[in-house]
């Protein structure tokens, strides 16, 4: 039986003191709603914590795994071999990953929940909602024509943002956006890719555009996803992100 010491992990730390309630779980992480120690600067904290390998159906696949480097010998063999030390490597690898990412797209200014710590298995970052409610995806929200052209023009500035650190969101939706006092907060970044290395990120970047262009034509916002996602990959190529 899988025993996760995510909680303690963070309590000792000094990051949290209480688990509120839980406020989603997911295919492949729960999230949980958490008193912030006085330190964080935080009164709420998110964490999502990561489920055991064997219950979570992975975005793990090649396309999202082209062009990784790992460098030591020993632990490639293993990952690729999948064997137990293999799969662990992966596991942390992808929520360090998360957290990583977040930390970059965070300092370069992209909106998105602050990141606070991380442990072996959680992310602990930025509540998006108040103590009542959180705030609900993107995806859930009605929303004024003139209100979507916001929106959309956000979304395309943070994928600026992303490209500028060299990053793809690669699973950017109305999912993965949540909506609070008039501000998106962009989620779920273990997926992202680099878009130096990774042979797919410019059909992940059109797809991230499409998914957007997508949202905002339900509220009568017409954008044109090829031009716009040409547009910012030829920039991106010219090294001017
Ligand atoms: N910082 C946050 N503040 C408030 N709510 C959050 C935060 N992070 C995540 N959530 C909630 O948890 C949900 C799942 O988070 P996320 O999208 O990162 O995980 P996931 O792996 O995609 O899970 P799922 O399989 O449910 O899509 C989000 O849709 C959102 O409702
Ligand atoms: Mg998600």
């Amino acid at each position: 039986m899988f025993e996760d010491t995510w909680f303690d992990d963070l309590q000792s730390e000094g990051y949290i003191t209480d688990v509120i309630r839980p406020l989603k779980s997911g295919k492949e992480a729960s999230v949980h709603l958490c008193r912030g120690a006085p330190s964080t600067g935080e009164a709420l904290l998110a964490a999502k914590v990561y489920r055991p390998r064997a219950a979570r159906s992975f975005k793990n696949d090649a396309a999202y795994t082209a062009g990784r480097v790992i460098t030591n010998a020993r632990t490639r063999r293993a990952v690729q071999g999948k064997t137990r030390f293999g799969r662990e490597v992966e596991e942390r690898m992808w929520v360090g990953r998360e957290y990583e990412t977040l930390r970059e797209v965070h300092t370069a200014g992209a909106e998105v929940p602050r990141p606070v710590a991380c442990s072996d298995t959680a992310i602990l970052m930025e509540y998006v909602g108040d103590e009542d409610e959180a705030a609900p995806q993107l995806k859930d929200v009605r929303l004024s024509e003139r209100e979507a052209a916001h929106v959309f023009e956000r979304l395309l500035q943070n994928v600026e943002v992303f490209l500028s650190r060299n990053l793809v969101h690669a699973d950017l939706s109305p999912f993965n956006v949540l909506w609070w006092n008039g501000e998106i907060r962009i989620i779920d970044f273990p997926q992202a890719v680099d878009a130096r290395t990774n042979p797919n990120a410019r059909d992940l970047l059109w797809r991230d555009i499409e998914h957007v262009c997508r949202f905002a034509a339900r509220f009568g916002v017409d954008r044109d996803p090829a031009k716009l996602a040409s547009g910012l990959w030829d920039r991106f190529l010219l090294a001017r992100l």
